[in-house]
């Protein structure tokens, strides 16, 4: 009863035409898509999103044990925050492989110390702050035995005879110090005294400029592999060139609508001379260009102090306008090959600085993070193939060499005018 329709109206009679203009609309849709769940993402990380990731594994930090560029290096560690620890709190952080108690004391002052008492092991970090014949104690949570914050002293067995506790107990003590919001601890693993310190920076001093917040990663390399960074200028255009909207994974596929933005960087480093051998710095020009045409200027002077801190100074201009901050850099080597990476912004007081610190402290964790999917994958070098452009990374290996006890052998094989 149906023979009279005509089916023929729906058979498919596609050209080239409406199949070239489905294809961009497709296309289209897919750009969109990815713009939209970009901004989507950005707006949730302004928002509300503190960043805190960790990329370690257990399987990348146990690879290399036991060679000898595994160890932990010598000098001030940045081992936790200044606002994680509260009058009177006690906080248990790790550090070179090591656990220690933090205590602030009733007066503010910072003491570190290790983390677990000497009479049967209990961990001190769920211990409480008193104050005994004037001074600050902890007392351990398992017997009540207290041990003077200053010295780590047992003075108090609560069930001795007279209170009085055996000749001699105490729980070594750390030195430690607070500058700008980080707590450091002195590591020596022969036991020598500081002979430098984590340098301040004037106008955090003087408040001009301020805490707008932080990042912390947590990841998996050998240790040199992190401050290398700097004096590595090579790979900064190409890890580093991509649109920084188009994230922190090294992937081609970045959504052509994002990646309008470019990244061009030029760099430079120098160690420097006694009595400030334990620093060095890095200076980066970085341009941002969009479709060729230069947007927003960045200037860095990056001071490397020590093994584990880095002061990074930068100015910023665009459209007339400029901002100046500095990131702190902390490295906490917690295990072997295991480190957690804070960075703290701090920035010119402007009405715009907070808004801004947001996309400050993101486009900073994006870049982070594409180094970090190359250290968390690459091998340990002793002796890599350099050639004479990146001769600033063999002085810079020599230059890390002094923070580490025993000899590193970093192998030679460049001219000494290197
Ligand atoms: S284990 Fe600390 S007082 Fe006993
Ligand atoms: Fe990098």
């Amino acid at each position: 009863m149906f023979s009279h329709i005509d089916y023929h109206w729906i058979k498919p009679s596609f050209n080239f035409v409406d199949i070239f203009c489905i294809a961009i609309v497709l296309v289209a849709f897919r750009w969109t898509y990815g713009v939209l769940v970009s901004c989507y993402q950005l707006f949730r990380y302004i928002a509300f999103d503190d960043i805190v990731k960790d990329f370690s594994t257990p399987e990348r930090s146990e690879r290399w044990k036991g060679q000898d560029f595994g160890s932990f290096p010598n000098g001030w560690i940045p081992v936790s925050e200044s606002q994680f620890l509260e009058k009177g709190s006690v906080q248990n952080v790790q550090v070179c492989g090591q656990e220690i108690v933090l205590v602030r004391k009733l007066n503010g002052e910072v003491q570190a110390m290790d983390a677990y008492c000497p009479h049967y092991g209990a961990n001190m970090s769920k211990g409480k702050v008193i104050r005994i014949r004037g001074e600050d104690c902890l007392r351990c949570p398992f017997h009540d035995w207290s041990f003077r914050t200053d010295d780590g002293v047992c003075v108090d067995v609560p069930y001795a005879k007279n209170r009085k506790p055996p000749e001699g107990v105490k729980i070594r003590v750390w030195k430690c110090i607070e500058i700008h919001n980080f707590i450091y601890v002195w590591h020596h693993s022969r036991g020598k005294e500081p002979t430098w310190f984590p340098n301040r920076i004037p106008e955090i001093d003087s408040g001009d400029w301020v805490y707008h917040g932080r990042s912390e990663h947590t990841v998996n390399c050998v240790l040199e592999d992190i401050p290398a960074n700097g004096p590595d200028s090579a790979h900064l255009n190409i890890v580093h060139s991509r649109s920084v909207l188009c994230g922190g994974v090294l992937d081609e596929n970045c959504n052509p609508l994002l990646n309008i933005l470019h990244h061009r960087w030029e760099a430079a480093w120098e160690k420097c001379e006694p009595p400030m051998d334990h620093t060095a710095i890095s200076w980066l020009e970085g341009v941002t260009t969009c479709f060729g045409f230069d947007l927003v200027y960045l200037s860095i002077k990056a001071l490397q102090i020590g093994p584990t801190s880095v002061n990074l100074l930068f100015k910023s201009s665009a459209f007339g306008m400029e901002i100046k901050g500095a990131y702190i850099q902390g490295i906490n080597p917690i295990g072997l090959n295991k480190h957690k990476i804070v960075h703290q912004l701090y920035l010119q007081r402007r009405l715009l600085s907070p808004f801004m610190s947001r996309f400050l402290l993101l486009g900073e964790a994006v870049m982070l993070e594409r180094d970090i999917e190359i250290w968390n994958n690459k091998i340990y070098l002793k002796s890599p193939i350099l050639v004479k452009e990146e001769k600033q990374i063999a002085q810079f290996r020599r230059f890390f060499s002094q923070f580490f006890d025993h000899e590193r052998k970093v192998v030679d094989v460049r001219p000494d005018d290197w």
